[in-house]
């Protein structure tokens, strides 16, 4: 593994306290999440919400684009913060649905299998049993493989195989994709689906995590011999910016690598790489869409600040109970979270059907600009599970 720079947390006297986040904070900004997915029971019941609103209010969507998998997660979340069997009949209805794409292979040319049917079939395996969500899950693994290049030892995120512009890219986002492929390897006892997520957990941290322990959004490696090539944003700044959605999902993908392989280097690389990110963080701790900006009019990506927020808290639970950092990520998370439900949900925006304000999709995209996005609805609402329970991870 390449040397990466530890840089010291700077905010350390903000980050040795923990902020006043109550258990009846955390139990009301729960209720919220659930007054806006009763919210949307019926509209999205057999659609899914649109990635990002649109004057923050989603719109119905088919089961296309990488995100339907966060409505359906934040409905087993919501069966799991209740025990109402009315969110667990909405997350089973959904489920046909997340079969036929994979069958018959619609919108299936991507790395984003693995944020689908973990968050719709592989939550509903192991809340349930169901048989049926653990066969679909599978059929995405598989499909998941198909990306995999053994020579270069990675996951090709995005289009067709032969599609010479997108050939050999590897992105950060990955690593959240990688659980479906652990997961395959410890129901069916074939070790090459764990083979293929260690190679490219491994070279996710050696090419995508840049000396200073900031991130590339997306990186190219030679297929055919396996050499690295150059690294390249789609949805940061410049290339050698670091898009602050893609440092969040290297925060929480390496400890989720952690989780199944207990390769250290894992945490090593993720608490690094948290350590970059809260030290690029505004007066209220929610990041602007890219980590080049700490200040300034441009946009916050509220959903990067929640999937931090998550990984820092798994990245915890990981390190010594003596271990000083500890304390330090699960302050920082609090603050964070606390931040977001104080200042970055919708409850004071009644037509939103929306739960975190203030997201940005792609900004060089022009998508999705300080819209709701559904992934950061997800992480809040999981970030929130985490603070009031023991939960079990559906990664
Ligand atoms: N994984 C796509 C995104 O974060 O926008």
């Amino acid at each position: 593994m390449p040397n990466v720079i530890n840089e010291p947390i700077r905010n350390t006297s903000l980050f040795s306290e923990a902020p006043t986040f109550s258990e009846a904070d955390c139990k009301e900004a729960i209720r919220f999440v659930l007054s806006r997915i009763d919210g949307n029971l019926d509209t999205f019941a057999h659609k899914f919400p649109s990635p990002a609103s649109s004057g923050n209010v989603y719109m119905p969507w088919d089961n296309v684009e990488w995100t339907p998998g966060f409505w359906t997660g934040m409905l087993w979340l919501a069966y799991e913060a209740t025990g109402d069997m009315k969110y667990r009949r909405a997350a089973e209805g959904q489920l046909e649905s997340y079969r036929a794409r994979a069958e018959e292979r619609k919108h299936t040319a991507t790395h984003d299998l693995g944020f689908l049917y973990t968050l719709s079939c592989v939550s509903a395996y192991k809340l349930t049993g169901s048989e049926f969500a653990k066969e679909t899950a599978l059929l995405a693994a598989d499909l998941l493989m198909e990306r995999y290049f053994d020579k270069a030892g990675i996951i090709q995120a995005w289009g067709n195989l032969d599609n010479p512009s997108q050939r050999g890219r590897m992105i950060i986002d990955c690593c959240m994709n990688l659980p479906l492929l652990y997961w395959a390897s410890e129901m069916t006892g074939n070790p090459k689906y764990e083979t293929a997520a260690r190679n490219h957990a491994d070279r996710a941290a050696r090419y995508l995590i840049r000396e200073d322990a900031s991130s590339y959004h997306t990186f190219y490696m030679d297929v055919e011999t396996g050499e690295p090539k150059y690294g390249k944003t789609s949805q940061g700044y410049s290339d050698d910016s670091c898009w602050s959605r893609g440092q969040a999902w290297a925060i929480y993908g390496f400890p989720l690598s952690y989780i199944y392989t207990r390769d250290g280097s894992m945490i090593d690389i993720a608490q690094k790489t948290a350590n970059y990110f809260l030290n690029r963080l505004p007066d209220d701790l929610v990041c602007y869409w890219d980590l080049t900006f700490t200040e300034g009019g441009e946009e916050r990506d509220s959903s990067a600040a929640a999937i931090a927020v998550c990984g820092m808290l798994e990245l915890a639970k990981h390190l010594p109970l003596v271990d000083e950092r500890r304390r330090v990520y699960e302050n920082a998370s609090l603050h964070i979270l606390k931040s977001l439900a104080e200042s970055y949900t919708s409850k004071d925006v009644p037509h939103s059907n929306g739960v975190l304000l203030h997201a940005v999709y792609g900004k060089p995209l022009g998508n999705g600009i300080d819209e709701c996005c559904i992934w950061g609805d997800y992480y809040y609402f999981e970030a929130l599970m985490r603070v009031a329970r023991n939960w079990k991870l559906y990664w």
